[in-house]
């Protein structure tokens, strides 16, 4: 089965075309540098930028794949969370190609497909296992059964860690999107130079980073003389830290041998590192996906909307969902 997924939510104008589990071709185009000057997405820019290029991304996704409009088998969308009129964008052309093939037509949960992430990988995860989901929209700890089957085992009560990777980096002026300016900033930091308020808990599995970022900033108002370096590594490694405490924790409380991680904050290295290491010591596999497979892309959305399409027939009635939500069994 041959799927062509887009993905349009937020910055991000991305394509692939997916055969089996197999990407033959996952393009993506970014904005960064429309948004770069104010500091984060506007969401007015991103519409109309996705309009601008969507048609020769697809173009070069079929080129690269070597695959013709008339050789696909279904189309998926992101119908949401995201911004309404980027995520109207992939929609409406996804749609108008399916119509035009007369093929299915799905609408995928961009959460959702975040999950599916590391199964592109060539050892994809075994289930059931604990995942961690850290972008820039959102930060939950999940627990899947299967396919489709996900427990919330926490989530973040106020700002995704990318958020904060986001708005800290702002308030040192390291330019945007935060995580890769703070990754390099902070290789010639001292990260125990400084220690700052955890986002977690220690009695559940919630998350918030809002704290954690006011504290930053009323440290950085008090001691303008501490070098951006150490600020930037010693916070880096206060969200990896704890993120990978919060996710090893959640491991042993649910008996799972495998951890997963997803999502844009999941290409952070000393995440990952720190993962890994700790994974190890406990006997539990650790998936890491590729940098380009945690990061928005379409060949998640290919990936979740061909399972979605072998459990259940397309709908063309699927519209944009900026608020869209996760179904979770109790
Ligand atoms: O998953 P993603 O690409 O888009 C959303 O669904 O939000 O995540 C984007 C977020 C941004 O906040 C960005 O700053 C963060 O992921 N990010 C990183 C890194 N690369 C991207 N955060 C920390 N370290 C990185 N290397
Ligand atoms: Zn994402």
């Amino acid at each position: 089965m041959i799927v062509l997924g887009i993905e349009t939510s937020c910055d991000e104008t991305a394509v692939a075309v997916l055969e089996g589990n197999r990407i033959l071709s996952s393009i993506v185009s970014s904005q960064v540098d429309l948004h770069a000057k104010y500091g984060g997405v506007v969401p007015e820019i991103a519409s109309r930028s996705h309009v601008e290029r969507i048609l020769e991304v697809i173009d070069i996704a079929f080129a690269q794949a070597n695959v013709k409009l008339n050789g696909l088998d279904a189309i998926a969308a992101t119908k949401g969370p995201g911004l309404i009129g980027a995520l109207s964008v992939g929609l409406v052309s996804g749609k108008a190609l399916a119509i035009s093939q007369n093929i299915p037509f799905v609408g995928v949960n961009h959460h959702e497909a975040h999950f599916f992430g590391a199964f592109l990988e060539n050892d994809p995860p075994e289930l059931p296992a604990v995942i961690l989901l850290v972008s820039g929209g959102h930060t939950m700890l999940v627990f899947m059964q299967e396919f489709g089957k996900y427990k919330l085992l926490g989530q973040t009560l106020n700002d995704a860690a990318g958020e904060a990777f986001d708005k800290v980096a702002r308030y040192l002026s390291l330019g945007y999107p935060g995580g890769p300016a703070i990754e390099r900033v902070a290789q010639s930091g001292d990260p125990q130079r400084y220690e700052f308020p955890g986002p977690i808990f220690k009695d559940s599995f919630d998350f918030s980073f809002s704290g954690l970022k006011t504290a930053v900033i009323r440290f950085c108002k008090k001691m303008p003389e501490a070098k951006v370096e150490d600020i930037a590594a010693s916070f880096q490694y206060c969200v990896a830290d704890s993120l990978k405490d919060v996710t090893l924790r959640a491991a042993r409380h649910f008996g799972v041998n495998s951890v997963v991680l997803a999502g844009g904050v999941g290409a952070n290295t000393l995440l990952r590192n720190l993962l890994s290491v700790s994974c190890q010591k406990e006997g539990l596999k650790c998936y890491l996906p590729s940098k380009k497979n945690c990061t928005d892309n379409a060949a998640m959305v290919a990936y979740a909307g061909r399972w979605h399409l072998e459990q259940h027939p397309g709908n063309l009635m699927d519209g944009a969902a900026p608020n869209l939500r996760l179904e979770f069994e109790n």
